[in-house]
């Protein structure tokens, strides 16, 4: 490695790591951790561009629950999907940075986070995702929940918001502006979240790490 070269891997994980003090703080602190425009521009740029271009043909209207489970529930989410696997250059490159993110946050806050699933979310005008939790205490192993926002100049009118409230009793909550390059993490226990119906096109990554949670005999699948 040259220098320069060096020198430009400790500067970006320089960089990675004050975000995710702040992030791993936040947790530790009250649960969540909203950062705004805070995921670093080349990454957003590099996703924006990625998310615009894929086909629509491999966006798929979002059920809710996994396997025999999934029903497609309109009452509930209205927005369309599609999982990253790491097969483009950017899908790879935003799932290095969320590797990351997992390691720092495993160290620093023990949580044991084993593995990560992530999706494009894009929401046409009027869609919705109604409040709900990503995970149930006791029975599922999404530990952590984490949304980013691949939206130029988001305006107040514009709707779209996630609105994440602190408990079940909360009756306001935090709005959050889905404005590119915003970052928002919580345990996906503890928090009851809704995103409201906007008048634009809105663009998000949402992903989970998860807690190994296999027995010998059922082995637990990433998603
Ligand atoms: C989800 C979700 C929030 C958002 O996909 O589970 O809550 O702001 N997304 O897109
Ligand atoms: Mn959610």
């Amino acid at each position: 490695m040259t220098a320069e070269l060096a020198n430009a891997f400790i500067d970006e994980h320089t960089v990675d790591d004050t975000l995710f003090e702040r992030i791993a703080r936040d947790l530790e602190q009250q649960g969540y951790s909203i950062q705004p425009g805070a995921l670093p521009a080349p990454l957003v740029a590099t996703l924006m561009e990625h998310q615009r271009n894929i086909d629509a043909a491999q966006f798929f209207n979002a059920g809710t629950g996994r396997g025999l489970d999934y029903a497609q529930n309109e009452l509930v989410r209205t927005d369309e999907i599609c999982w990253i696997t790491g097969t483009s250059a950017a899908g790879q490159q935003w799932l290095d940075w969320a590797s990351r993110l997992q390691v720092y946050l495993n160290r620093r806050l023990f949580l044991g986070l084993f593995s990560f699933e992530s999706h494009f979310a894009h929401y046409a005008p009027g869609d919705f995702y109604r409040k709900h939790y990503d995970a149930f205490k006791g029975e599922a192993n999404r530990q952590l929940s984490i949304v980013v926002y691949l939206n130029p100049g988001w305006s107040v009118g514009d709707g779209g918001e996630l609105v994440l409230y602190r408990n079940d009793q909360d009756p306001e909550g935090i709005k959050v502006t889905p404005l590119l390059g915003s970052i928002v993490t919580f345990l996906s226990e503890d928090f009851p979240h809704e995103v409201l119906p906007a008048k634009r096109d809105r663009y998000s990554i949402a992903g989970w790490f998860r807690v190994n949670t296999s027995v010998a005999e059922r082995v637990d699948p990433p998603r």
